[in-house]
């Protein structure tokens, strides 16, 4: 597997090891940091990488440095340009996942707004584990943030103390993942990924007004599963005693891909097997984000 070699802060590429930012920096005292995670996926016929829906990350992570007030906002065709000259020379030959981070630098008060700084990692990644097994989900017993306190529709750094101990409760239960509650217990998502499941046949998830991060690959579930069966996946507020009922059920996110859920609770979901609905997402998304199919140009920036 290829090695990272060089990140680049704030324009400037330099070895890997060598990213300093200063402690008392606001991203470190107060978490002010709002993140991305990309997928430049590597088509080898085609020889080339292109970043999946770079557009809607950049304009994501726009809105989330606009909610906190940082004196600077970064410009979609700028940080491209940054994040082409990244990958290319980290001289990858294989799919790449970027880290990318805008945060203030400046030290003081907790009303700072400024400067504001970025980082641009581009790694390699392991196949998402449970991929092909499936994996189990236990209902956590921390909510999840609500929107009027710390809106998880935003990537900003804060939110995933939130994420981190449901995942931590999750690991100690003796499940692989977590799937978090609203504060009015409802389902919401799971740690670092968006919640899918399958009623009746019918794909259903988690309403985007249910303290869930406004994820990429969601819409692009729901788009995919549209173009597919002709139906709209039903976008509403789901009860945590609906999971039971699952015929099928998938968590998904830029970072994870799709990962197949086959238990929550410790009670099967479905048969306990891979489902069809699950298994046909997941390979048209493959095809999509690869470019081996040529659906959605628009989704797919060659770098
Ligand atoms: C809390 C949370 N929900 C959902 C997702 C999926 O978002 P996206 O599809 O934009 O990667 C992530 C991914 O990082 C996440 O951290």
């Amino acid at each position: 597997m290829w090695q990272a070699k060089v990140i680049m802060v704030n324009g400037e590429l330099m070895p890997f090891a060598e990213a300093r930012v200063h402690p008392l920096s606001l991203g470190m005292a107060y978490a002010t940091t709002v993140f991305e995670g990309l997928r430049a996926y590597y088509n080898p016929a085609k020889r080339e990488f292109a970043l999946f829906r770079f557009a809607e990350h950049m304009r994501r992570m726009q809105v989330g440095m606009k909610l906190m007030r940082f004196d600077r906002i970064y410009d979609t065709a700028e940080m491209r340009d940054h994040l082409a000259r990244l990958i290319r020379a980290n001289d990858p030959d294989d799919d790449v996942y970027i880290r990318l981070l805008a945060y203030i630098e400046g030290i003081g008060l907790m009303a700072t707004t400024g400067p504001v700084g970025f980082t641009a990692a581009a790694m390699p990644r392991d196949k998402p584990k449970f991929a092909e097994t499936g994996m189990s989900l236990g209902v956590s017993s921390w909510h999840r943030l609500p929107d009027n306190a710390s809106p998880p529709r935003i990537k900003s750094t804060a939110n995933y103390h939130n994420a981190r101990l449901t995942q931590l409760q999750a690991k100690a239960d003796g499940y692989d993942g977590a799937l978090m509650l609203t504060a009015a217990g409802k389902v919401s998502e799971a740690p670092i990924a968006c919640f899918f499941m399958v009623r009746d046949g019918r794909l259903i998830t988690p309403s985007i007004t249910s303290d869930i991060l406004e994820s990429i690959t969601r819409d692009t579930i729901i788009t995919l599963y549209r173009e597919a069966t002709g139906h709209d996946c039903v976008e509403r507020e789901v009860d945590r005693s609906e999971l039971y009922f699952a015929e099928e059920a998938f968590c998904c996110g830029t970072g994870q891909e799709i990962l197949p859920v086959t238990s929550i609770d410790k009670l099967p979901v479905g048969d306990g097997r891979i489902g069809p609905v699950t298994k046909m997402l997941r390979q048209r998304y493959f095809d999509v984000v690869r470019g081996n199919v040529p659906d959605h140009p628009e989704w797919r920036t060659v770098v």
